[in-house]
């Protein structure tokens, strides 16, 4: 049974692939039109499938790790960031996308996608920081101890 949050993010690291290679097939083919695009490729690529998957295998090793399960307020905070992290990026990307046609529109949001893609990353960051200080409380002695 996975947590919500983590279903969340395998789920969105899965769609985001499907945008970025979608996006990076249009660079292969048509690079003169689309080369421009790159930062949405790769950021769909590497925050939307490799961080948002890398966050919900995260989220699910590491309290398995430790024996130490996610508080209440730590699952409602990791259940808001799958929002966070996915509006953030949405906004990064949809601006990336629209920037060579509508440059201002593009650029604001960008602006505003960078402070909510790095909040939700902050909201990680302070999770799996708690979780690997946590002594080892399932009972396993790591090798050579
Ligand atoms: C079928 C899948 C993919 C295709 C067709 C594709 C295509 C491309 C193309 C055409 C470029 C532009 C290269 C240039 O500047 O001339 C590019 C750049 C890039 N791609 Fe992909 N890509 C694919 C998958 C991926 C994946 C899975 C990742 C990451 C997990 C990724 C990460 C990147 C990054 C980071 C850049 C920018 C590299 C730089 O800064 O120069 N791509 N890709
Ligand atoms: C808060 C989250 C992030 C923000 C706001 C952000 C913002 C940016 C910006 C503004 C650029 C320059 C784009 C341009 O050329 O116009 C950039 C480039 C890049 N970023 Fe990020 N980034 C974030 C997270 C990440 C993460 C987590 C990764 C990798 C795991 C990453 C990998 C890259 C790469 C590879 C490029 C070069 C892309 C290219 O060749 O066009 N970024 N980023």
């Amino acid at each position: 049974m996975l947590a919500p949050y983590v279903r969340g993010f395998l789920r969105a690291g899965l769609v985001w692939i499907v945008i970025g290679v979608t996006i990076g097939f249009g660079m292969a083919w048509w690079p003169a039109e689309h080369l421009a695009f790159r930062p949405a490729h790769a950021h769909a690529n590497l925050l939307g499938f490799v961080s948002m998957f890398l966050f919900g295998v995260g989220y699910h090793v590491l309290p398995r790790f430790t024996g130490m399960p996610l508080s209440e307020s730590q699952a409602r905070w990791a259940l808001r960031q799958v929002w966070i992290q996915n509006a953030g990026l949405g906004l990064l990307v949809g601006g990336w996308l629209s920037r060579p046609y509508a440059g201002e529109l593009g650029r604001w949001l960008i602006v505003a996608g960078a402070p909510v893609s790095a909040f939700g990353i902050g909201i990680f960051v302070a999770i799996a920081w708690r979780l690997t200080g946590v002594g080892d409380r399932t009972g396993a002695r790591p090798p050579g101890t």
